[in-house]
C-alpha cells in the first residue's frame, strides 16, 4: 500500500529535473497523476514550487482537466458517456444499471475501493453508443450484460 512518504518520494524523483520555465506543465501534472494516480494538494504545492508558479496556477489546470483528480479514487475507474449521441441509444438507463450493479452512484466509489464510476460527456466514439471508458479502452454498444461483463473482468484487485 502506498503511503504519504512514497508519494513524496516519488514527486521529489518525479520534479528533481524540473525547471521553472522550460518543464511544460500539463505533461508534468500527467506524470505526477500516471505515477501517483492522483494530483494532492501536497503535490499542487510541490510542484508550484518547482516550477515557480503560484498554486493557484497550477491548481486551475488541475481542476480545468478533470482527469487530473485532486484525489485518489477507485482502482478502476469506469465512464459512462452520458452525451447526446449516447443518449438516444440508451444511456441513462445503462448509467441506471452500472449504479445499481455496482451499488453506487455516479461519482463515488464502490466500498471496497474497486470502481469508481462517473459520468462523462462524450468519448469520441459517438457512433457506437452506448459507450463506457474503462481505464484507457473504450467499449461501444454496451449493453447492460456487456457492462456487467466488462466489470467481472477486472477481477477482484487489480
Ligand atoms: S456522445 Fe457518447 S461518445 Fe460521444
Amino acid at each position: 500500500m502506498r503511503t504519504a512518504d512514497d508519494e513524496v518520494d516519488t514527486l521529489r524523483d518525479l520534479l528533481s529535473g524540473a525547471e521553472a520555465g522550460s518543464t511544460p506543465l500539463l505533461p508534468l501534472l500527467q506524470a505526477v497523476k500516471q505515477r501517483v494516480g492522483h494530483v494532492s494538494p501536497g503535490a499542487i504545492r510541490m510542484v508550484a514550487q518547482a516550477l515557480n508558479l503560484s498554486r493557484a496556477e497550477v491548481h486551475g489546470v488541475v481542476s480545468f482537466y478533470g482527469d487530473l483528480r485532486e484525489a485518489p479514487v477507485g482502482r478502476h475507474v469506469v465512464q459512462v458517456c452520458m452525451a447526446e449521441a449516447c443518449q438516444s441509444v440508451g444511456c441513462r438507463a445503462l448509467m441506471r444499471h452500472a449504479a445499481q450493479a455496482l451499488g453506487v452512484s455516479a461519482g463515488t466509489t464502490t466500498s471496497d475501493g474497486r470502481v469508481h464510476l462517473e459520468a462523462v460527456y462524450c468519448l469520441g466514439n459517438c457512433a457506437l453508443g452506448p459507450a463506457v471508458r474503462i481505464g484507457d479502452r473504450v467499449h461501444g454498444a454496451v449493453t447492460p450484460a456487456r457492462f456487467d461483463a466488462l466489470i467481472a473482468q477486472l477481477g477482484g484487485t487489480a
